[in-house]
């Protein structure tokens, strides 16, 4: 029995550990980072904190097994973050600027991150402002619960007057760009090393 709820406060040790669980592209990724919070404070944390109307969790089994979190105004999303989240991270972990990025490792490429965080392209940002992160754990994949939580958000985010969404997937992560491709997304952009930008218009 799978149930999809609005996340709330007490599950934030749940998205952090399932967004640790599913960051390499798409299969557990604990063994690749010394830090086991770091994933989290960039993918999961500030979404729960600052959009808690667009997190969704889903409970099933033996507890929390997945979540689709998301920001409809992106721009302002990112901005919020530069004032009150990345200030707090950037001093409990310092710029590893000075190592060069072929000889960083996992953990400071996340802590680079920290200090100078992805931006959305402004040309997606037109027709897209919205975007999304979804992660279900491997017993909760496969069972048209991704589908499920993607409607869910999508409400959500057309109640709220959002004409779109957009997400990045890596080039690696072949599953998921299926999925996407399958329940509607098209590709927006592509990075020179095979990331993607999909949207989606609501
Ligand atoms: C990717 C993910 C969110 C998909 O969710 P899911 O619950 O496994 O997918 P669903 O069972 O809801 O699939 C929905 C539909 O997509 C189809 N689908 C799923 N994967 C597909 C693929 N690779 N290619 C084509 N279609 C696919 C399903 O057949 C289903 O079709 P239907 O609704 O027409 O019957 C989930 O597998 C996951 O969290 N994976 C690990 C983490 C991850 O990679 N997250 C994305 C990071 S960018």
């Amino acid at each position: 029995m799978f149930e999809i709820r609005p996340a709330s406060p007490a599950d934030r040790a749940a998205l952090y550990r399932i967004c640790l669980e599913t960051a390499d592209s798409g299969e557990d990724a604990t063994h690749l980072y010394r830090d086991p919070l770091l994933v989290g404070h960039i993918y999961a944390g500030p979404y729960l904190e600052f959009e808690p109307d667009f997190a969704f969790v889903l409970e099933g089994g033996d507890g929390v097994c997945g979540y689709v979190i998301g920001a409809p105004d992106t721009a302002a999303f990112e901005a919020r973050l530069e004032h009150g989240w990345w200030p707090a991270l950037r001093r409990r972990y310092p710029d590893p600027a000075d190592v060069p990025p072929d000889l960083r490792t996992p953990d400071e490429r996340l802590a680079h991150l920290l200090h100078h965080p992805h931006r959305a392209n402004a040309a997606v940002l037109a027709g897209y402002p919205s975007h999304l992160h979804i992660d279900l754990l491997p017993r909760a994949q496969g069972g048209g619960h991704g589908r499920q939580m993607l409607e869910c958000l999508f409400a959500a985010l057309r109640e709220a007057g959002s004409p779109g969404v957009h997400l990045g997937v890596g080039g690696r992560n072949t599953r998921a760009q299926g999925f996407y491709r399958h329940v509607g997304f098209r590709e927006l952009a592509r990075s020179p090393e095979g990331s993607l930008t999909l949207g989606l218009r609501l």
